[in-house]
């Protein structure tokens, strides 16, 4: 049993805290501030212990130095302040001295909030490549690492993996209560079990397709992951998003052989040449050249709603189609509409999905709601996640000499 967060003794520490505020923003303001609101409890909790409060978070994917300037955490500051109605402090970067000078004169109940972690990719990828120097140096700024970060728990980044070796280590209880969540109802699940997968790319998820399959009865597929295994078939999709690495490629026919009976794909789409204009219901092997495919169409709504009907069990990561178009977002809104005839047996995962449930009308319907995509997905693979591996065990503290 890792260490928690509520068996600790934190008061007055210098605690550190990992959490994820990778939140959506549209012209650098925050469209939905659910994750940041979903920290508050174990910041509120710290608070009432009198600890001086650093907070580490990633922001986006930063891979340019360009890229800075989209992702500072500066306005996280700004909601911070609001939610809490105190003032917190900010640091341009995570390992100044100035930054140092910052975290140690902290008094009891202040909070600092440092900038961006994967700013610490540039350019060396200190952050997303584990650095155990980059770690050391970070875990000197606190006396206590609190882990709060479920969403990017499947990461081995610094700031995930790399602080716990330094300084005592606990699950906030953000992670404690996905975690539970997720142990009771999607871990020895009741059959049938059933994942459905969305999402742009294949290559980044192939790993965990591989080892989903063997535990899940069935694997529905929709967007941009459908349009590779169709065309590995042989079908066109038009001009959508597919995959075009041929290791890729081969290795999900090898999936599809392997696993014949427990893939559903798509039957037919909602197909249109401009994202917007004249969306055409087509049969799947009807797709011409020009199209990109939008939406999920009534024979696959109904093909799906079938296996979910049947379902005990079902782990729900990715939308059916380009929700946020109105064109394209009656497949999404008729599979949550199956899924609420058995939402206690549901579990709706990651931040873009979790996003489609709250704008199409399904907000507060579905208790069992996990921050992390990836991250529920590996969990539900694998049994643990590295960023929950690195906590120590209740009873065996051990910590190296800084
Ligand atoms: C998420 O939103 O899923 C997490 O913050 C992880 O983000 P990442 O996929 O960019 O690591």
């Amino acid at each position: 049993m890792k260490q928690l967060l509520r068996n600790m003794f934190i008061d007055n520490k210098r605690v550190l805290l990992r959490c994820d505020f990778n939140v959506p923003m549209k012209a650098g303001n925050i469209t939905d501030e659910s994750k940041i609101i979903k920290s508050l409890e174990t910041i509120n909790y710290l608070l009432s212990k009198n600890c001086k409060i650093i907070i580490l978070s990633h922001l986006g994917r930063v891979k340019t130095e360009e890229d800075k300037k989209t992702y500072s955490l500066l306005p996280v500051k700004n909601t911070l302040e609001r939610l809490l109605n105190r003032p917190i402090k900010f640091a341009n970067d995570i390992l100044s001295e100035e930054t140092k000078n910052l975290a140690l004169s902290l008094q009891n109940g202040e909070i600092l909030l440092l900038e961006n972690t994967r700013f610490l990719d540039i350019p060396n990828k200190w952050e997303s490549v584990l650095n155990e120097n980059v770690a050391r140096q970070i875990a000197s700024l606190g006396e206590v690492f609190v882990f709060d970060a479920f969403a990017v728990a499947h990461r081995t980044h610094t700031t995930v993996v790399g602080l716990p070796k330094y300084i005592p280590s606990c699950l906030g209880f953000l992670v404690e209560k996905e975690k539970n969540m997720l142990d009771k109802v999607i871990m020895n699940p009741v059959r049938p079990f059933t994942v459905i997968m969305g999402g742009a790319k294949v290559d980044d998820k192939l790993k965990i397709i591989n080892a989903l399959l063997p535990k899940c009865e069935h694997l529905l597929v929709s967007g941009g992951i459908a349009n590779s295994f169709l065309s590995t078939l042989g079908l066109n999709v038009g001009a959508s998003l597919k995959t075009e690495n041929p290791e890729t490629i081969k290795e999900l026919k090898n999936l599809m052989l392997t696993y014949k009976e427990k893939f559903a794909l798509p039957l037919d789409a909602i197909a249109t040449t401009t994202y917007k204009d004249n969306p055409t219901i087509k049969n799947i092997n009807k797709i011409d050249t020009n199209d990109i495919i939008g939406d999920i169409g009534t024979k696959t709504i109904n093909k799906y709603s079938t296996i979910l009907k049947e379902s005990n069990t079902i782990f729900m990561n990715g939308t059916m189609g380009i929700y946020e178009e109105n064109a394209f977002a009656n497949g999404t809104i008729e599979i949550l509409n199956t899924l609420k005839e058995k939402k206690e047996q549901v579990v709706i995962g990651g931040g873009d999905t979790v996003g489609a449930v709250n704008t199409l009308g399904f907000k507060n319907i579905f208790p069992n709601i996990s921050s992390g995509g990836g991250a529920t997905l590996e969990y539900i693979a694998n049994g643990t996640l590295p960023g929950i591996e690195a906590i120590v065990e209740e009873d065996n503290i051990e910590v190296l000499d800084l």
